[in-house]
């Protein structure tokens, strides 16, 4: 069943129901403010850091689910009733209910006995704060008297210390209110030069700021004692939980309606102009006050709504398709390019499923999320690769991950994650093929962030290639280290301590384990590297590459082929994973899609026979399951792959993010109606359906969905930040749609269904707009191209050299 709709038009999905399997929530913010928000207004605010700089407080794993929120309650002044239009946390049988969850905004309302409200929530372009705009209006045919409440709890900055340092923490939180303004300065006293805010439009209301005199003692959001009575009490918080409360009357004749306007925000000051007067400890507002005489006026917050909708219709504009399938074209339209940004902006931080306070930002991950992002913001995709390429070491090896207000790399996991390295040769080939600048090849960059190591950015790449080289195993193949891609095969660690991290204990000398993964990452990266030395001039090098390549390829033949698909690895006993031999996990997903992908074994059959097996062993209604069959008990030398229950995560779950590459690697060989049947098996528009059963947003993917050994099969998990969201829309993009980026310039080379009669694109590539027409005329993949009626050779579009902004570009296939 489904909980809701797609609006394509408006860019939104509309739910509603609130009762949703799990919270469905969308972002808020794109630069620096961030908030995560569910359908019933659950969900939390920070500023660039969701760890150390937490606006307000959420709580994980509660019960319910989803708790801590933006909660704005309605009260009716005569009956005395009370009730949230966001369904939480009072939970009132609303009618009309709905959630609009569109680009960066979420608006989420019902009416209730002739009351209806909305509140739109958004966070205005190069600003730090969020505007939540309520509309209340009477359908009533008699006056109403309403009191309206709007509510949050503050955090104590450090969302990790906010959830354990209660000792401390019950006696440090600090308020003032001015101006009917609420302002948050816990620890602003001493070392913090920046504060939160709450201010409304509403005049002459009341307020409360210490949560126990706002919910009253042994209660919850659900039913606040202040809300109840009708009248905030206009407590000062001194220690325990500070919140945010505002109350406003609001008095409606039949049919009208009244808007409430308010902000939440957070501010910095200078330190020698952290308070006014100066040498008092009253915060100096002078910042604040300005911005908040903008935006509490309806007519600003509006025109501050409309620049963010032109923001997201100038990214989404980079690449519009009109295909025959509704599922992909609102996927690549809207939702997926949407998702793209989030893990960009995000990485995996903050989700429902990342509390903010966990990871750093993995190079392997952010360097694969370039290639969903790197066409809507190429200058900070730049940035990006600068900032990770600064992490990796002398050695060509990396962290696994950093810190993004440092931008150190992350001691505590460290490096030795052997694929990494190669992730950046791929993400730098995604950037230059995008945008033919170059010159980021030349941009001195350190390595492990200490200054006077700089070379340039080509020199890190050829550092990650040779990084593989120094690192041959016994049968030639790449040795794997703590893990390749699958962070859960963990070949040299054998742990047998509970809390252990697999990822960074090491038991092994680590000179033994292989892995065909990075092998045939290897080839895929080295053919990379090649192609851009041999642009540069480079042609021996690039030979030498292309012969490392070429020698890689045929140790994958010999050490890597089990007869009827590749391999995925070897042991510290030199023992065989992925092979029919073994009892368990006999074939994996990550070797039969990356090696294929990477272009091993096309002409000689081996690529068609492993395809020909993922589909027989591993392909599942609902998606590739990462192997088979599941691991039924642990293995100390596998790790953590067998530490979860079968069907689960890398022990056999869809693992959404590596379909694509069996996906990619089916439009290599040309199968087009098997590559797009892949690819929706796994679309969540697709699933909308069986949203019972898929349970996550329809709308936006999931890192996973339970294998076929899980009793909940199908059930998806983790969604939005996922590696899934970049390698889906690179699949469908360039590769099934095959509207690709090359060194060379926009490629045209679909590969798409047989029963489709082609699709149009638009597609902004180098200052250059492509009006892309495919008509199909023939069954097979075979494209004749012209641009502006001039036919052209081959399937490139030649760069233009006489200035033309726009072009016309017809393909037809046969
Ligand atoms: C998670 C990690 C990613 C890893 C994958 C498979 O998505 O973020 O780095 O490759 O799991 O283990
Ligand atoms: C990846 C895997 C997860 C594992 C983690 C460890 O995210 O998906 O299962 O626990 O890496 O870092």
């Amino acid at each position: 069943m489904k909980y809701g709709f797609f609006d394509d038009l408006k860019r939104e999905y509309v739910i509603t129901q609130p009762d949703t399997p799990l919270p469905w929530i969308n972002y808020l913010g794109c630069q620096a403010y961030f908030g995560i928000i569910s359908n019933t207004a659950g969900g939390y605010s920070f500023y660039r850091d969701a760890r150390l700089r937490r606006i307000t407080r959420y709580r994980y794993n509660n019960v319910p689910l989803d708790f801590g929120g933006r909660y704005v309650y309605l009260r009716d002044d005569e009956s005395k009733e009370f009730w949230s239009p966001s369904w939480q946390p009072t939970r009132h049988n609303a009618e009309d209910y709905s959630c609009r969850h569109g680009m960066g905004y979420s608006t989420i309302g019902s009416s209730y006995k002739g009351i209806e409200a909305h509140t739109r929530y958004f966070v205005p372009l190069d600003e730090n704060l969020e505007i939540w705009q309520l509309t209340v209006t009477n359908r009533r045919s008699t006056k109403a008297t309403i009191s309206s409440f709007a509510s949050i709890e503050f955090c104590l900055w450090d969302a990790q210390d906010d959830t354990t340092n209660f000792q401390r923490n019950f006696s440090i939180g600090q308020v003032e209110v001015e101006d009917g303004v609420i302002y948050h300065k816990t620890e602003y006293r001493e070392r913090r030069d920046h504060f939160a805010y709450f201010a409304t439009s509403a005049k002459g209301g009341s307020f409360d700021t210490q949560r126990e005199s706002f919910l009253g003692r042994n209660r919850g959001w659900d039913k606040p004692a202040a809300v109840e009575a009708g009248q905030l009490t206009g407590s000062i918080a001194h220690g325990w939980a500070p919140i945010g409360a505002h109350q406003a009357k609001l008095e409606l004749a039949p049919g009208e309606t009244k808007q409430i306007v308010f902000i939440l925000g957070y501010q910095e000051n200078p330190v020698a102009e952290k308070f006014d007067p100066p040498g008092s400890q009253i915060i100096n507002k002078k910042r604040v006050k300005p911005t908040l005489a903008k935006y509490l006026n309806p007519a600003n917050a509006d025109a501050a709504f409309e620049l963010l909708r032109q923001y997201w219709d100038g990214l989404l504009g980079i690449f519009q398709v009109n295909t025959p399938d509704v599922h992909t074209n609102r996927m690549v339209n809207i939702w997926n390019a949407y998702q793209c940004m989030a893990t960009f902006n995000m990485s995996r931080s903050a989700s429902f499923y990342e509390s903010g306070i966990g990871r750093g930002l993995g190079f392997r991950d952010s360097n694969q999320d370039l290639l969903g992002f790197v066409h809507m913001a190429p200058i900070r995709a730049r940035e990006r690769i600068v900032d990770l390429a600064a992490t990796q070491l002398p050695t060509g090896g990396a962290y696994h991950q950093y810190q993004p207000l440092t931008k150190r790399g992350n001691n505590d996991v460290g490096s030795g994650f052997n694929d990494d390295p190669h992730w950046l040769i791929i993400g730098v080939a995604a950037y230059i093929k995008e945008t033919g600048d170059w010159s980021i090849l030349d941009e001195p960059v350190q390595y492990d962030n200490t200054p006077g190591s700089e070379t340039p950015l080509y020199e890190h790449l050829q550092r990650s290639f040779q990084y593989t080289l120094d690192r041959l195993g016994p049968h030639g193949l790449p040795l794997i280290g703590r893990a390749d891609w699958n962070d859960c095969l963990n070949l040299n660690c054998f742990s047998d301590t509970p809390g252990q991290s697999f990822q960074t204990t090491t038991n092994k000398d680590g000179k033994v384990a292989e892995s065909v993964f990075i092998a045939g990452l290897f080839v895929h990266a080295g053919q990379e590297l090649a192609a851009i030395a041999a642009h540069r001039g480079l042609n021996a090098e690039a030979a030498k590459y292309l012969a490392e390549v070429e020698k890689m390829d045929q140790v994958v033949r010999k050490h890597g082929w089990d007869g009827e698909w590749f391999l995925r690895a070897y042991d510290d006993f030199g023992a065989k994973i992925g092979s029919k031999e073994c009892e368990e996990g006999k074939i994996f997903i990550e070797t039969n899609g990356y090696c294929v992908l990477a272009g091993i074994g096309l002409e000689d059959g081996l690529a068609a026979k492993a395809l020909e097996s993922t589909r027989k062993h591993l392909a599942t209604k609902h998606g590739i399951v990462l192997q088979q069959p599941a691991y039924s008990r642990y293995y100390l030398n596998l790790g953590e792959i067998s530490s979860y229950p079968p069907g689960y995560k890398e022990n056999a779950g869809i693992f959404c993010h590596n379909n694509p590459w069996v996906i990619i690697a089916e439009t290599r060989l040309g199968h087009g109606d098997e590559a797009h049947d892949y690819y929706s098996r796994i679309n969540p528009s697709a699933r909308e359906g069986i949203s019972d059963l898929h349970r996550c947003e329809p709308y936006v993917y999931a890192q996973m969905i339970a294998g076929r050994d899980a009793p909940t099969h199908g059930e998806a998990k983790n969604s939005w930040l996922t590696g899934t969201a970049a390698w889906n829309y690179y699949a469908i993009a360039q590769w099934i749609l095959g509207i690709r980026t090359s060194l060379d310039g926009l490629q045209i080379a679909p590969v798409i269904p047989k029963s489709w009669p082609g699709f149009t694109a638009t597609r902004t590539y180098r200052g250059v707009v492509y009006k892309i027409t495919i008509e199909r005329q023939g069954e097979g993949n075979n494209i004749a191209l012209t641009v502006d009626g001039a036919p052209v050779a081959g399937n490139v579009v030649p760069p233009l050299t006489d200035g033309r902004k726009e072009v016309t570009v017809k393909a037809i296939l046969s």
